[in-house]
């Protein structure tokens, strides 16, 4: 795990653009992307630059069950506003929230992982050590798959709700082996609340009661941390 701490979530992004940059830049071809307020200073900085991705495919990671892709609420709208609308991939594909058959719908999923493997996976870091929206307990080898969000997430994401209630009890998920099958994993957290968890991730035992500890396992992840998220690590 490469480790670069900076100063803030404005720095973070510009570290994390150069990554995208220089993995395009060596003829990658397929990104996977994150949703979550961790990413945006990242989406901002590739809006703005001249990086073209009409040549490329996007794979998002998850998406809540039972919303639309135009509820203002759902990750695909989340990816318009931020990247698409202004950054247009070839394809950009996320599970689909109104899937009526949901064993269809996860097929549909791993096939399209498996017809366009991620050379660049972006992730984010639930407070518990969710990476999509797979929860403590989560298998390691696990493909797509519908999950019930724990109580800790659903507090968490509240945030972007009116309130809690309205936040959708399941989500539809990449699960974790599609994660580890990326050939470079980016990982971003930002601010004091991600400290306990980037200290579990990077130094505690690999378990799956700490889903993202098993990228210590990936052979080639960079982790971009602020230093409130840095705080527990013992660096230098
Ligand atoms: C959400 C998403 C994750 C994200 C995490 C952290 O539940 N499913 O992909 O990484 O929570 O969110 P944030 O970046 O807003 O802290």
């Amino acid at each position: 795990m490469k480790i670069i701490v900076v100063k803030d979530s404005a720095a973070g992004g510009k570290e994390a653009f150069n990554v995208f940059k220089e993995a395009l830049k060596k003829g990658a071809k397929v990104f996977g992307l994150a949703t979550g307020s961790t990413p945006e200073t990242t989406y901002a900085q590739i809006v703005s630059s001249d990086l073209d991705f009409s040549d490329c495919t996007s794979i998002n990671l998850d998406e809540y069950v039972g919303l639309a892709g135009d509820d203002p609420q759902s990750y695909r709208y989340f990816m318009n506003k931020h990247l698409f609308n202004h950054k247009p991939f070839k394809a950009s594909y996320l599970p689909d929230g109104l899937a009526v058959d949901e064993v269809k719908e996860l097929a549909r999923y791993d096939q399209l992982i498996e017809e366009n493997p991620i050379d660049l996976q972006l992730l984010g870091i639930g407070q518990n050590g969710h990476i999509g929206f797979n929860e403590p307990g989560s298998d390691f080898t696990g493909k797509t798959q519908k999950i019930r969000l724990t109580n800790s997430t659903i507090e968490a994401n509240a945030r972007f709700f009116e309130n809690e209630d309205q936040v959708p009890k399941y989500a539809y998920s990449m699960g974790i082996g599609s994660i580890m099958q990326a050939k470079q994993i980016l990982l971003e957290a930002y601010g004091q609340t991600k400290a306990q968890i980037i200290e579990k991730m990077v130094n505690g035992p690999v378990t799956p009661d700490v889903p993202a500890s098993i990228l210590q396992t990936h052979p080639n992840v960079v982790v971009i941390i602020d230093e409130a998220a840095a705080s527990l690590l013992n660096l230098k």
